[in-house]
């Protein structure tokens, strides 16, 4: 890659020590940054600071706006909305002293049980790329560089440092690239290589997926790092075009950053010691001495250490950190906040409703379980978030209502994992104090006198651990039960990382996913439970038993001997449900809204333009996110989806009225990859679908390729 004349200067006046610094992590001496370059002193380069994460940025000890958790994000299906997240938190890393923003997460959510879904989009490429786009766009427009992660198939917890993805070229290119692509063609500035193997080989190591296809293909000219003590060699990852080992310091001097240095890495509860990176590389600097040697050694060129530097130098250029030009930023403002409760708020999908939401204003109200004395930040590990202020489900419902409202936990806390407790002492107290009485009678009770229930349930995930099934841990199923029988009229919000099994949905009112919803959780529930706004949400993710999901065999995950053998291909997600007659619980893009809507006059305006009228019927003003869903032709010995996700467009409709809504047409819903031949649009008549989800289809029409 060509660099401009100033960089290329830049790096030929570096010694060789100097250069060497700039491709490996050095302890922070603030103690703020989770990674970290020192910077030249003698040639004006100034230190870089990286800092988690895709739901906020988080530096340790202090806070800043707690977004909702990516799934949350997507599920408002507003790419507009994504890109006004994306600025806000690169504005608070600005504020922080970061340049480097360690996110948007984007891995395709293909195993619901997976420690991090919360932090990914979805199971769909296409909304999984519209979503990356946006976030990175975002981000960057505060000249804060953003890094994708983790490229790539790092679709579980399980071992992630070294199961082998074993996946197909067609499914990687046609599934679990497509996200990193938009990403890297949003422009990008850094990318994350994932723990794990593909197809045998470390990511970090992968000449094909690095430089290849990433660098070559697509033209990335951004930095690659490893994730955190994710370099596994020397010569391998340097030749194979990882520009950047993170964390570049051994673990030791990591806790000595963290001012713990009695703490070994060993010592944090990161769910399971085989997700820890290997003993190797945690306590080695692979691109240190190493590295030096290599070069020395003819192992490594030159050349490609220059551009491993010249890569980082480029974008510290590009951003405004070379010159110093850093923007101050700004954290924990109104705007901020209001971001924050739009995301939850339209975030929030209405999965079942008999017409006892929206609530009355003066009904009296009883809200039960634990999860609704705490505000649902996100999951345990590096994505952990600390807010300035929060406001639990209950105390969202209190402050809205014009009714009694009651509180009893029924059952004992659901704790979430956190990586960080062991570090820095969890001195918080769940919740927020309030008294919860652990008996589900006294829940039952309450529930009983009350005209309306509203019982908010929860899962527990983190990073390096995935979910043993997708039932509801702890007597949460028990406690939706027993009130469901006490009141007829229960409403169950659901707050999870992604697909869990409702076992009671059919003995409760209404069912809602608000998933990690952030700070703003208990004002985006109860904006959607009184109508205050539409639930505007819908599911970016399949809802289904947890044996109905394509990935069941263990040889699918979580693997067997360290092989993840994706041999489901394409068919993730609603492609699987079409393909067979298994039935989701909810299908993807599904979402309830308290309006109505009719779709008529639907049309192709062009090859990639679908455009069609959508009239609300209804009294209220509503939100509704008009999909389009393209039907392939049928192919001789090709196994292709019987419809693939090809655009959205989100719009509100006042009541009464009607809108022609135009949907762009996304080219990767046309095209399949074949192995030989490469991407193919194969000729012939493709059906367009648009609705309401990938179940609920309105109208439908036609084009050519
Ligand atoms: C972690 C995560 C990665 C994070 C990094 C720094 O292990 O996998 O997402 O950005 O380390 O905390």
């Amino acid at each position: 890659m060509d660099h401009s004349d100033r960089i290329a200067d830049l790096v030929e006046s570096l010694t060789r020590a100097e250069k060497l610094a700039l491709v490996h992590g050095a302890p922070d001496p603030d103690g703020t940054a989770t990674g970290y370059l020192p910077g030249v002193d003698r040639v004006g380069v100034p230190e870089l600071k990286l800092a988690d994460g895709p739901l906020g940025v988080r530096t340790p000890g202090q806070a800043a706006t707690a977004f909702p958790a990516s799934i949350a994000l997507a599920a408002t299906f507003d790419d507009e909305l994504a890109r006004r997240q994306g600025a806000a938190i690169g504005r608070e890393a600005n504020a922080r002293g970061q340049d480097v923003l360690l996110g948007p997460g984007l891995n395709l959510i293909r195993v619901p049980h997976c420690g991090r879904n919360f932090e990914y989009f979805s199971e769909d490429p296409v909304l999984t790329g519209a979503f990356a786009g946006a976030v990175v766009e975002g981000v960057q427009s505060e000249d804060v560089v953003a890094t994708p992660k983790h490229f790539v198939a790092n679709n579980q917890e399980t071992k992630r440092t070294r199961v082998s993805a074993d996946v197909s070229e067609r499914a990687l290119r046609e599934c679990y690239l497509p996200g990193f692509r938009a990403a890297v063609d949003a422009g990008a500035g850094a990318m994350m290589t994932a723990y794990n193997r593909v197809n045998g080989t470390h990511v970090s190591d992968h000449h094909r997926l690095l430089t290849e296809i990433l660098k070559d293909e697509w033209e990335f000219e951004g930095f690659v790092m490893s994730d955190w003590f994710g370099t596994e060699t020397t010569v391998g990852a340097a030749n194979a075009g990882l520009d950047l080992e993170m964390p570049g310091i051994t673990s030791e001097e990591m806790m000595e950053s963290f001012d713990m240095p009695d703490l070994e890495l060993s010592d944090i509860d990161f769910g399971n010691a085989d997700a820890l990176p290997t003993p190797e590389t945690a306590g080695t600097r692979m691109f240190a001495e190493p590295l030096d040697e290599a070069i020395d050694a003819g192992e490594v060129p030159e050349a490609r250490l220059d551009d491993m530097v010249a890569r980082i130098l480029g974008q510290m250029e590009r951003f405004g950190v070379l010159d110093d030009e850093r923007n101050e930023g700004e954290i924990d403002t109104p705007e901020h906040r209001k971001i924050a409760e739009a995301v939850a708020t339209r975030g929030t999908v209405l999965l079942e409703n008999d017409g006892v939401l929206p609530l009355d204003d003066h009904a009296d109200v009883a809200v039960v379980g634990p999860a609704a004395n705490v505000a649902m930040l996100g999951g345990g590990g590096s994505s952990e978030m600390t807010a300035f202020d929060e406001t639990p489900t209950v105390d969202g419902i209190r402050e809205r209502s014009r009714g009694t409202v009651t509180y009893a936990q029924g059952v004992p806390e659901i704790e979430i994992p956190s990586f960080f407790d062991d570090i820095f002492g969890d001195d918080e107290e769940d919740g927020d104090g309030e008294p919860g009485d652990v008996a589900i009678d006294d829940a039952v009770e309450a529930a009983r006198t009350a005209d309306v229930a509203v019982v908010v349930v929860q899962d527990a995930t983190t990073e390096a651990e995935d979910r043993d099934d997708l039932r509801l841990p702890g007597d949460q199923d028990d406690l939706v039960e027993a009130v469901a029988a006490a009141n007829d009229r229960t409403v169950v919000v659901v707050q999870s990382s992604g697909p869990v099994e409702l076992p009671w949905r059919d003995d409760v009112a209404a069912v809602v996913e608000s998933w990690y919803p952030g700070q703003a959780d208990g004002d985006a529930v109860a904006s959607v439970l009184y109508g205050d706004a539409d639930a505007g949400g819908r599911l970016p993710v399949t809802f289904a038993p947890e044996s109905a999901y394509p990935a069941t065999e263990p040889h699918q995950y979580p693997g067997v001997d360290d092989e993840v053998r994706y041999d489901e291909g394409v068919f993730v997600g609603y492609r699987h449900f079409d393909d067979t007659d298994a039935e989701p619980t909810y299908p993807f893009g599904h979402g309830l809204s308290y309006a109505e809507f009719d779709y008529r006059d639907v049309e192709m305006v062009d090859d990639e333009t679908v455009r069609v009228t959508v009239e609300n019927t209804s009294a209220r003003d509503g939100r509704e996110v008009v999909q389009a869903y393209v039907r392939p032709p049928r192919v001789a010995d090709v196994d292709r989806p019987l419809r693939e996700f090809a655009g959205h467009t989100a719009v509100e409709i006042p009541a009464g009225e009607s809108v022609t809504v135009d949907v762009t047409l996304d080219d990767l819903a046309f095209r399949r990859y074949d192995e030989s031949d490469g991407w193919t649009v194969d000729p012939g008549a493709y059906g367009v679908e648009v609705g309401r989800s990938s179940r609920d289809v309105r109208v439908e029409t036609g084009v050519s390729r």
